[in-house]
């Protein structure tokens, strides 16, 4: 047996993906890299967040954290959606506490030339950061990941955070060859970023369309599906691709059309329903990140609740309903990833 295949049977995420009786529930936390780590704080002292992706110790130091503190069944890359963007010279700053922010926003047929392919050679720190990580995870497997090109080209659309996504949802309807032109080159971005992670040794990745939750099904559909569909197709048949929004309840079985083998449940719909909906999948979440403040007799009541209701699932990979929020307690998360180890060893 080679090296890769004797790993990745000793990973429970792993055969989960695969839909695989795993010898135990596996857990990792969306934003369990950075936020609410002190030693997190302690390691980005001095360094912007993007200076931070780009130096491959640092990257390495901070994926890891995580997973040593907390035991977790996977590692999540310590990198950023915007950074693909970054690497191809588009002018977008990480402010602390606001987030992406684009200098001169993309609106106009004009616009879609400035988003030029990304090539391997653009972030050669993401393969050195990836070739050190795989050597010290040992069977913990790294989930590599990228922004959709919805969630991604709001950022761009919009100059910024957006609450209503106005400017890219009038943008789709008044100029949709533009919206076309803009979210295909983010598609052939994203499916390259990912790409670029899986051939550094990444054994799973997750596409990140935290936003798409604003559009209706038949927008989505129109608008968005595609090119998912187009950025996921860069990695199909060779690792488990998980895909995950926020507030896309009623988009949940539009998004499984993309390909991907996982699908990500935020904590708005209980798994239970999720899995009489998408028979087929392996479902990933959905603990309400807000249940980390609880306190403990609650917050292993409210775990063992997600567990109960992801019974019914094709599998179960266990996760919050979205990203640690910045102020949890490490503490906290350590009592959760105890308790769906404790309660589902096989
Ligand atoms: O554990 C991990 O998941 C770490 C890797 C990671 C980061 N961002 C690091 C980061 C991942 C997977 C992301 C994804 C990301 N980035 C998303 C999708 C996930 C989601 O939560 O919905 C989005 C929408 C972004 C864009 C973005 N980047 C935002 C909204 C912010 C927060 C701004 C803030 O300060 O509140 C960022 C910055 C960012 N990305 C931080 C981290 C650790 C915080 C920056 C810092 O610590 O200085």
């Amino acid at each position: 047996m080679s090296n890769a295949a004797a790993v990745s049977s000793a990973s429970p995420f792993l055969a989960a993906c695969r839909g695989e009786t795993p010898s135990r529930t596996p857990v990792w936390f969306m934003r369990q890299a950075g936020r609410s780590l002190p030693e997190y704080k302690e390691a980005r002292k001095g360094t912007t967040m993007l200076e931070a992706c780009s130096t491959p110790e640092l990257v390495a130091e901070i994926t890891m954290q995580p997973v040593r503190r907390y035991g977790v069944d996977a590692a999540i890359f310590f990198s950023d959606i915007v950074v693909p963007l970054a690497a191809i010279g588009v002018d977008v700053k990480i402010v602390p506490g606001v987030g992406p922010v684009v200098a001169e926003p993309f609106r106009t047929e004009a616009d879609v030339k400035r988003l030029r392919n990304l090539d391997p050679c653009d972030v050669p720190y993401i393969t050195e950061a990836i070739g050190l990580l795989v050597k010290e995870l040992g069977d913990t497997p790294l989930i590599g990941f990228a922004g959709a090109p919805f969630t991604l080209a709001s950022y761009l659309v919009e100059g910024g955070p957006s609450r209503d996504h106005a400017k890219t949802k009038a943008l789709m309807k008044s100029q949709p060859d533009v919206w076309h032109g803009i979210a295909s080159r983010l598609a052939a971005i994203c499916g390259e970023f990912l790409r670029v992670q899986v051939e550094a040794g990444a054994q799973a990745v997750q596409l990140f369309d935290s936003w798409a939750g604003a559009l209706s099904e038949a927008d989505y559909r129109e608008f968005v599906l595609p090119h998912s569909t187009a950025a996921l197709a860069g990695v199909a048949h060779s690792v488990p691709r998980i895909h995950f929004g926020v507030g896309t309840g009623h988009l949940l079985e539009a998004m499984t059309e993309t390909g991907a083998e996982v699908s990500g449940v935020d904590f708005r719909i209980p798994l239970d329903q999720a899995a009489k909906r998408l028979p087929d999948k392996v479902l990933q979440g959905n603990l309400d990140p807000a249940l980390i403040f609880a306190d403990d007799a609650a917050l292993v009541a409210e775990t063992d609740k997600v567990l109960e209701a992801a019974k019914g699932a094709k599998g179960h990979i266990f996760n919050l309903g979205h990203g640690v929020l910045p102020d949890s307690d490490p503490a906290k998360l350590k009592l959760v990833v105890d308790r769906v180890h404790e309660a589902t060893a096989r």
